[in-house]
């Protein structure tokens, strides 16, 4: 039994929020030792049974509901007729209902069968490319944009996820679904045991995300609902579910739907051990991917250069690749507190390729300049030895477009290098052009695996997403973001991270919650009093002001310890480059 699985470890929280014991000195790690402890933490996802209470992604019950699920994909497949299946979540779950449903009615396309997948991501496309934090808290939203996209249908399969259990935006739509059995069929995505949902009241609601999954949970006795919701383990980063969670909600989904289309159109009924085996492909990938270390320790350790000297890391990707690098890219602001300049993502074809339901965005702000043009404009002519690309793509892309767009880029920084998957043992001419251009390259090469099949480029999709998240999270610990396994430069702007912010100061500070929360408070208004006018506000209001606050933990924290001022925190917080060692020499 692992030590986070053990009742007394953080009881209080739930394995979602809990700190993971493998990366508690991550913060002190070397690049190479930071892949390491990305590796276990990964493994985790796949642990057989441990003798513990949690529910594990290979139990039997797991993937018997698994394959349930894939049964009702199955009958709306063969007869879509006024039928959907909704994908919806936020931030990165929202990102990954977008990106799934993307694909697989792409390979319904390619079949010329009706497109039965739609997606909903808390704050609309703008969610997709930039954090939209609030939206998250608004259940009545998340219903009415379930009841918009449903319109007219007589049948629905709504697949909720939020990997905490927490998101009062899927709250609302499951209440909803719970509420019209005729038509819809709920199924919740997460990675917390339902006794562990959480049970905060809801502004305006009789229900919490608690009593939701718990209802859910009755029906699911009589098949009329599906809970999906091993344990994964806690997170690398405590908190940070865009990485094993968004990892899980990926293999989950696309495991339920490829058995289903599979079955619909392949003549391969559904079955256990068929879902066993697809997940087990996963696990091999998962593997494959850290048996690059060393290339990936390289890869932080550019990144951490670029980010530790006010320069930037730009993700260039072809394909389904370039998305996974957008998605990662947006997470920075939230989780790191990054700017949006520090990470992006590019992707060849813009808004064409990725081809959203509200269309090209890039009026909406620089940050939705997503294109390969838009870097060539925007980007390219200020790119300088401080700055680090990355090139993204497989075999299936144009490999003299890569060549041509890092011949650009090696004129202007040498630190360029690649992530690419094929499966032709012998290397492109193109390809070792692209070497030579490039540092150093991350080479997947899957020896056996069939090029067309679109399982195998799920799994190639995972490691890169894997390779991201390791590199955006190794280089922003680099940069002293992260103290001991905790994101210290969190933003608090939604009530779940709000309440994280808050339990981290306990956790750092050892003063009481009340105490803490005053002095978060005081850090989001940029206030050392606080007002009636403040305290009566809601959190909901408070997060709205954190959009604009900067490094709210950091200075609740030191002045809450040293009983400074802001305006003097604030001043010697400046005066050291690297947040975490600031924290350290200034706490008493
Ligand atoms: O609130 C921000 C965030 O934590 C994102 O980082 C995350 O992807 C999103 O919420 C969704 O969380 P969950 O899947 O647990 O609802």
């Amino acid at each position: 039994m692992d030590e986070w699985e053990s009742s007394d470890y953080e009881p209080s929280l739930p394995v979602s929020e809990k700190s993971n014991p493998l990366t508690r000195d991550i913060d002190r790690a070397s690049p190479s030792g930071i892949v390491g402890m990305f590796e276990a933490c990964d493994a985790q996802m796949f642990q057989r049974e441990t003798g513990t209470n949690y529910q594990r992604l290979f139990d039997n019950q797991v993937v018997t509901t698994l394959a349930e699920v894939a049964k009702r994909v199955e009958l709306i497949l063969k007869d879509p007729q006024d039928s959907l299946v909704v994908l919806s979540g936020c931030g990165t779950s929202g990102r990954l209902a977008f990106f799934i449903a993307s694909r697989f009615n792409e390979s319904l396309k390619q079949l010329n069968r009706t497109l039965v997948y739609s997606y909903i991501i808390a704050g609309g496309d703008s969610a997709l490319l930039s954090s939209q934090e609030a939206p998250e808290d608004d259940p009545e939203l998340g219903m009415l944009s379930l009841q918009k996209v449903c319109e007219g249908k007589k049948r629905v399969l709504f697949i909720g996820v939020s990997c905490g259990l927490s998101a009062p935006f899927v709250a609302g739509q499951l209440d909803f679904c719970l509420q019209h059995p005729e038509v819809y069929t709920p199924v919740l995505l997460g990675f917390n045991p339902t006794h562990q949902a959480r049970d905060e009241p809801i502004p305006g609601c009789s229900f919490t995300f608690r009593s939701v999954a718990q209802r859910l949970q009755e029906l699911a006795q009589r098949r009329k609902a599906f809970l999906i919701n091993p344990a994964v383990g806690p997170e690398a980063i405590s908190g940070s579910s865009r990485m094993k969670g968004g990892s899980a909600t990926k293999i989950v989904l696309e495991v339920v739907l490829s058995a289903a289309h599979a079955a619909a159109f392949s003549h391969t009924p559904v079955a256990n051990d068929g879902i066993l085996q697809h997940m087990r492909e996963y696990e091999r990938a998962v593997e494959m991917t850290y048996q690059h270390r060393e290339g990936i320790a390289a890869l932080i350790e550019a990144a951490g250069r670029s980010l530790q000297n006010e320069g930037s890391v730009s993700y260039l990707g072809w394909g389904p690749m370039a998305f996974l690098g957008l998605i990662d890219a947006s997470e920075c602001n939230p989780t790191f507190g990054a700017d949006y300049a520090d990470i992006r993502g590019f992707i060849r074809g813009g808004y064409k390729d990725l081809n959203n339901n509200e269309g090209p965005l890039s009026s909406r702000g620089p940050e939705f300049c997503i294109a390969h043009e838009d870097f060539l404009h925007h980007v390219l002519p200020g790119l300088t030895d401080r700055d680090t690309v990355l090139l993204i793509y497989t075999q299936s892309d144009d490999l003299q477009e890569v060549v041509n767009l890092g011949s650009k880029v090696r004129e202007k920084t040498p630190n360029i290098y690649a992530v690419h998957h094929r499966t032709d043992s012998a290397e492109a001419l193109q390809q070792v052009s692209i070497n030579e251009l490039c540092s150093s390259t991350l080479d997947f090469l899957w020896r056996g695996s069939v090029p067309a099949s679109g399982s195998v480029f799920h799994q190639w999709e995972l490691s890169t997403k894997l390779v991201l998240n390791v590199v955006s999270t190794g280089a922003h610990i680099l940069k002293g973001k992260i103290y001991q396994n905790h994101m210290i430069d969190v933003q608090a702007t939604n009530s779940k991270l709000y309440r994280r912010a808050t339990r981290l100061l306990q956790k750092l500070s050892g003063r009481a919650e009340s105490e803490c929360e005053e002095a978060l408070l005081k850090a989001i208004y940029g206030a050392d009093k606080l007002t009636k006018e403040i305290t009566s506000c809601d959190i909901t209001a408070h997060a709205q002001v954190a959009r604009n606050a900067k490094k709210v933990v950091p200075l609740a924290l030191v002045s809450l310890l040293t009983g400074c001022s802001l305006k003097q925190v604030e001043s010697r917080l400046e005066q050291r480059r690297v947040l975490r060692d600031a924290l350290e020499e200034l706490l008493p």
